[in-house]
């Protein structure tokens, strides 16, 4: 890998400007672009998998994909989470058929060689027919060298020298803590996920969850009225209200008003807050800010909605599909009718069929359906909204803006830069053997 035989790179150089807050639609579009962003983005950063909740005990397994490589999830005899690349060995069959569920190995439905929760290589069937070195050490699966844990999210990362989870996020923390650590015994998720498919890049919903507040009175509109009893609708209120958007040198991107009045969530949830509690526990900042209702993306394709208690990933599949998967995240000691509201309200909202997640889905749907064209592609993409506004303003860890702008966006776009013109672990030389090195 990575010789002059790999893959040709594309220089991206000319395709994002992030400092005057251009971007040029192929990189939507085109499929050499995708397929190194599988390579340069996917296969060298923290992808979420799943949620620690998923596992209670040994064999308990969940199968998803880091970009479009299939892994399984499972906890191990020792209760360590860890993740495989869901292919077997031998000719490469889906070794995991299933969604999720228990197991204490995983055979294989080709030829049926058996693996461990350890992923080593059990079983062959007539393994006496195969040559005398044959040996089963060498054939156990492929196993994600990096998996790590932020309070009940899990992340995994090709990368074994990547710098670890936690200062990846830097100071994203704070506002993950808004939804995570409201409650001291932490977060669980309920039910199953929610799978669906939209037509569009994975990036448009990614950038849009990291920067784009602007579009909520707008693309909203009819949502926010049918929210309120009064027909009118929150929406004044939000127009109203300042808020903030914190932007990462990571590409991770979070907006949210300002007030806790722009807290729109269901009423028993609502009430079964202690304000005083979480002003005590997380400061007055995040309560009147984070905490409301916002929106956010952990660079690349992890995003989350606090008060709708909503944690998504998109799935990559081509450059013209996502598949989304969302969670309904609850604080674990919520009583079981709070939880219910929460999960009702999530659905009603940003559910497969929620208001507010059906607009979304549409204007993703309809870019990338006009993007095909020649002429259309050629026309540069604005993100100029708030250049310069970023700053360090005392209040909000790290880089803030204004609530209305595209400084995350051009922060996500930079990074996507970066890492899209920059060789990934599986690119770099192997090492000179000791004693050769200049
Ligand atoms: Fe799995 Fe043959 S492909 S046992
Ligand atoms: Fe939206």
């Amino acid at each position: 890998r990575g010789s002059e035989h790999g893959p040709k790179n594309i220089d991206v150089s000319a395709l994002v400007d992030a400092e005057g807050g251009l971007i040029d639609r192929s990189i939507y579009t085109d499929p050499g672009i995708y397929d190194q962003e599988m390579r340069r983005i996917f296969a060298r950063s923290w992808l979420f998998l799943a949620h620690a909740s998923q596992f209670k005990k040994p064999g308990d397994f969940f199968t998803t994909f880091m970009g479009q490589d299939p892994v399984i999830v499972t906890m191990d005899k020792t209760k360590t989470i860890r993740a495989y690349l869901n292919s077997c060995r031998h000719r490469g069959m889906r070794l995991c058929r299933a969604d999720a569920g228990a197991t204490k190995m995983f055979t294989c439905t080709y030829h049926g060689w058996s693996f461990d929760l350890a992923g080593a290589l059990q079983t062959v069937p007539n393994e006496k027919a195969y040559p005398e070195d044959f040996d089963k050490k060498q054939w156990g699966l492929i196993e994600v060298p990096r998996v790590a844990e932020y309070k009940g999210l899990l992340f995994g990362n090709w990368d074994k020298d990547a710098e670890d989870l936690e200062e990846t996020l830097g100071d994203m923390r704070y506002y993950l803590d808004a939804m995570l650590d409201r409650d001291p015994e932490g977060t669980e998720v309920i039910g199953g996920v929610m799978k669906w498919e939209l037509e569009g890049n994975w990036k448009l919903a990614a950038e849009q969850f990291a920067t784009d507040w602007y579009h909520v009175n707008m693309s909203h509109a009819s949502a926010l009225m049918v929210m309120s009893p009064t027909g009118k609708g929150p929406k004044a209120e939000i127009v109203a209200t300042p808020g903030r958007q914190f932007l990462s040198p990571n590409g991770h991107g979070a907006g949210f008003p300002t007030h806790p009045k722009s807290r729109f969530d269901a009423q028993a949830v609502h009430e079964h807050y202690d304000y005083d509690a979480l002003r005590e526990r997380l400061g007055d900042a995040a309560v009147e800010g984070p905490m409301t209702t916002g929106h956010a993306t952990v660079f690349p394709s992890f995003s989350y909605l606090p008060v709708n208690g909503s944690i998504r990933i998109w799935h990559p599949k081509g450059p013209n599909k996502i598949e989304v998967w969302a969670w309904i995240l609850v604080d674990k000691s919520m009583p079981e009718d709070v939880k219910d509201a929460q999960r009702l309200y999530n659905l009603r909202t940003f559910g497969p069929s929620g208001i507010f997640e059906a607009d979304d889905g549409e204007n993703w749907s309809e870019i990338q359906a006009v993007s095909g064209g020649f002429v259309t592609n050629s026309v540069p993409l604005n993100f100029q909204m708030g250049i310069g506004s970023e700053r360090e303003d005392g209040v909000y860890p790290g880089q803030t803006s204004e609530l209305y702008s595209d400084a995350a966006g051009r922060s996500f776009y930079r990074h996507w830069a970066e890492l899209m013109n920059t060789p990934a672990w599986h690119e770099r030389p192997a090492p000179a053997p000791a004693g050769e090195s200049a």
